[in-house]
Formats: C-alpha cells, sequence, structure tokens
C-alpha cells in the first residue's frame, strides 16, 4: 500500500510512524490511519468530478465506511460533501463542523425523529427510500413551514457481481424503489404533486467492492433512460443523478481494482452520450465513495498472545482484538494482508488463521494466509482497515473498543479514544429494588 513502508529497524512504518513506536504508545489494539492518503484519495475523485464532469457534480464521502468528527473535518476541507444513513452520522458531521448544504441524507428507514432533525438543519438533500417515507418528509416539511429538495432511491436491477451481503441494486433488495415494476416511476409522480417536497434527484448504488466497469456503465445508462421517460411522460426535469459509490479496493494481491479515474472518465462518456441521444440537459452529477477512501489508509496493529500449531490441520495466531474491531471475516469471509510489524520484510514460510480473543469459532480475522515466523509478543498489522472496521466495530464480550489515531509526517494525534472499562458500564443500571 502507498501508505506504508519499511525503516532502518525493519519496521513497517505509516505515515512516518514506527508501527513499534505506535504501539509502544497507543497500546494494542489501534487503529491507525495515514491523514495524507485520505486526503489523496479526496483529491483524485474530486480532480476527476472536475476533469470529466467540468466541476458540475458533488463526491460526497460515504460516511458509514468510517464516521469521526476528524474524518469528516478532513473531507471537508478537501471540498467533498459528505453522505450519511443515520442521526448520529449526521450529528457527527454536524459537530465536526461540515455545513448541512454539503450533506446528504440516506437510508431505508429514517425514523420520523431522525428526518424532523435533517429537516431542521435544511440538509442538503434527502434520499428518499419509499412512499411512506415520502409522506412523512412531506408531513415535516409543512410542519417546519419548508420545502425539502428530495432524490429517490432507485434500483436499476444491476447485478454487480459481488458478495451476496453487500449487494444493493437489484429488485429483491431492501433498498429503494424498483424501476422493472413502475414503482420508481409512481413515487415520483406522487411526489411531483406534494407541496412541501420538490424533486431534484435520482440515486442509485449497484453494490460495494465492484471491481468491473460494465455495471457501472450500465447504472449510468439505465438512470438516464429512466431519467428521460420521466421528463417525457410526466414532465418531470430531473436535475440530479446520484451514482452512488462501490470501487472496488486492493485488499490482497490477487484483487485488480480498476482506476478509478477510468472508472469516472469512462461513466462521464456514457452520461455524455445518452444525454446527447435523448436530448437530455447533462445532470448535475453525485458520487459517494467510501471505502476507497478510507480502506486503504488504514491499518490496525495487534499484539499476538499465543501460536497453537495443531499437527497437520492448522496454526493459530491469537491476537488481542477480532471480530469485535473488524467482524468482516465474520459477516463476509473478506481477505486481507498481514505484515509483523516488528520484522517487516520476514520471508512467508508458512500458512496460519489470525484469531480474534472472541468466544466464538468464528472469530477469525484471516484464515490460512501466507506469514512469516511468528511468536507471541510479535506486533501483527493487518492492512486496509480503514474502511468498515472502527465503524462496524462492537462491545461484545464486553471488549472495549480501540482508539484510532491519525499520522501525518511522523506525528500521531489521537482521534479517538481508547474506551475503558467505565465506558463499557456506562449505561448500565442496577435497579434500586433489585
Ligand atoms: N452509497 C450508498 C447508498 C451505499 O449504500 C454505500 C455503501 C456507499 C455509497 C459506499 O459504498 P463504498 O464506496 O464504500 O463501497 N459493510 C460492508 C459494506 C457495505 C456497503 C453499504 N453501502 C463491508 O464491510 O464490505
Amino acid at each position: 500500500s502507498k501508505a506504508l513502508s519499511i525503516n532502518g529497524k525493519n519496521h513497517l512504518e505509516i505515515g512516518g510512524c514506527d508501527c513499534v513506536e505506535l504501539v509502544n504508545n497507543f497500546g494494542t489494539p489501534l487503529y491507525v490511519l495515514d491523514e495524507n492518503l485520505i486526503r489523496e484519495n479526496c483529491r483524485l475523485y474530486k480532480n476527476a468530478m472536475d476533469k470529466y464532469y467540468d466541476g458540475n457534480g458533488i463526491v460526497l464521502y460515504a460516511s458509514k465506511a468510517l464516521s469521526t468528527m476528524a474524518i469528516c473535518k478532513i473531507v471537508d476541507q478537501e471540498g467533498l460533501g459528505l453522505d450519511v444513513v443515520s442521526g448520529g452520522e449526521l450529528y457527527t458531521a454536524l459537530k465536526a463542523g461540515v455545513p448541512m448544504d454539503k450533506i446528504y441524507f440516506h437510508g431505508n428507514n429514517k425514523t420520523y425523529e431522525e428526518l424532523e432533525f435533517a429537516i431542521s438543519k435544511d440538509i442538503r438533500r434527502i434520499v428518499v427510500d419509499n412512499r411512506e417515507e415520502l409522506g412523512r418528509i412531506n408531513e415535516i416539511a409543512g410542519k417546519q413551514g419548508k420545502v425539502v429538495n428530495i432524490s429517490f432511491r432507485i434500483k436499476p436491477g444491476i447485478d454487480a457481481h459481488t458478495h451476496d451481503f453487500v449487494q444493493t441494486g437489484q429488485i429483491d433488495s431492501k433498498f429503494g424503489v424498483a424501476l422493472e415494476n413502475g414503482e420508481a416511476y409512481e413515487i415520483i409522480s406522487e411526489a411531483s404533486k406534494m407541496s412541501n417536497v420538490k424533486v431534484v434527484g435520482v440515486h442509485c448504488h449497484i453494490g460495494s467492492q465492484i471491481f468491473d466497469l460494465e455495471p457501472f456503465k450500465l447504472a449510468a445508462k439505465v438512470m438516464l433512460e429512466f431519467i428521460a421517460k420521466v421528463k417525457n411522460e410526466i414532465n418531470i426535469e430531473i436535475e440530479e443523478l446520484n451514482l452512488g459509490g462501490g470501487f472496488g479496493i486492493k485488499y490482497t494481491m490477487d484483487d485488480d481494482p480498476i482506476e478509478y479515474d477510468h472508472y469516472i472518465e469512462s461513466v462521464s462518456n456514457v452520461v455524455k452520450s445518452i444525454c446527447k441521444e435523448k436530448g437530455l440537459k447533462l445532470p448535475f452529477i453525485v458520487m459517494e465513495p467510501g471505502r476507497s477512501i478510507v480502506a486503504p489508509a488504514g491499518i490496525t496493529l495487534y499484539k499476538v498472545g499465543a501460536v497453537k500449531n495443531i499437527k497437520n490441520v492448522r496454526t493459530y495466531v491469537s491476537v488481542d482484538g477480532g471480530m469485535t474491531d473488524n467482524p468482516r471475516y465474520a459477516l463476509y469471509q473478506s481477505k486481507y494482508e498481514a505484515v509483523i510489524a516488528n520484522r517487516a520484510d520476514a520471508p512467508r514460510v508458512q500458512t496460519v488463521t489470525i484469531a480474534g480473543k472472541c468466544c466464538e469459532s468464528g472469530d477469525l480475522l484471516a484464515k490460512d494466509i501466507k506469514m512469516p515466523e511468528i511468536q507471541a509478543g510479535d506486533i501483527l498489522a493487518m492492512l486496509a482497515t480503514g474502511a468498515y472496521n472502527y465503524s462496524m466495530s462492537s462491545n461484545y464480550n464486553r471488549i472495549p473498543r480501540p482508539p484510532v489515531v491519525l499520522v501525518k509526517d511522523g506525528k500521531a494525534r489521537v482521534i479517538v479514544k481508547r474506551e475503558d472499562y467505565d465506558d463499557i458500564i456506562r449505561n448500565d443500571v442496577i435497579p434500586e429494588d433489585l
């Protein structure tokens, strides 16, 4: 990864910080993020938006990948907007000072309170998922004397050949309204008759960790054809097209992601040619990358506690974290690369399985990966853990969450503090009559 190097002590280094020193200073497990790489990834998207769409659009960072106040501030400084999917993510962005007119609100079941909160803050866009929600938004906006700009989550019916759990663009999905059964068409015509919402855009997101270009191009085509149909048949001009996120990243040597710049160029060509063909004005384009902005910039450092060599079966390397800080193997059998941070260039001589410390057999971080010799006390770095790790962490087994440190030019700063046992019991109550 671009974030990493090996220093003179043969230690892994990230953002100019020696991982062994980071562990001495902050303990393990430890999430580490390279600030420069996050900024670079933001710029890559922003520059591509400027280059291929003449700046007629906005790049949103999908904050579900990693939402903390410092991260929100960084992406805001880089000129990106934000995609949030809950009141909590919205609150985080608000507290970090992100302007509300740069925030899009997604989700398939936003609560009444979340909608009231978002509308009271004049959020830029609510991406409507279903009819009940549309009704609620119109009602709340009416009460607050406002007109809310809305977009619609649409299922373009595209199978992006990714893991089942992260496929969200097909008709059998809890997200959005479908094109093929007319649902999308109907909800838009319904919305156009309401007085406290304004139909501004349509949105689709066809999946995550996608390596192919074709599904992205097809999604753009299908969505533009829909925009043309809505214009021709019910005379509603949809000005904004949100193409979602989903760009794959390199977790292992076998992964071969498309160049994001190339993807954006190819899709922009599709957008331009279809608009021309259909006589449409070029829509304002929105993109929502999450994973590809933060995943490659993050690593997680663990201490090895035990190595269990079960002859002719498997070698388990147990670390002091696990599914509580990274549930992705347990959920998706995700693959990762790991490095022994205190002997970074050691040859990979054995196949091991990295196990966590939770009381659960499925609590693995990586299965059957090639690693060097490993002993208790070694520091293991899991790579590319910047996305969907901290944001999906839990306190299972009452394990406190690790801290997040942000590194840059040899300096490390805490952006999320380590939880302690008092955090664990903070909301516990023993009733007086117990
Ligand atoms: N926009 C929408 C509407 C989304 O649903 C998502 C991700 C994104 C943008 C960002 O997609 P990205 O660029 O990060 O692929 N927890 C899973 C990933 C779930 C993704 C859900 N939606 C994982 O760990 O792989």
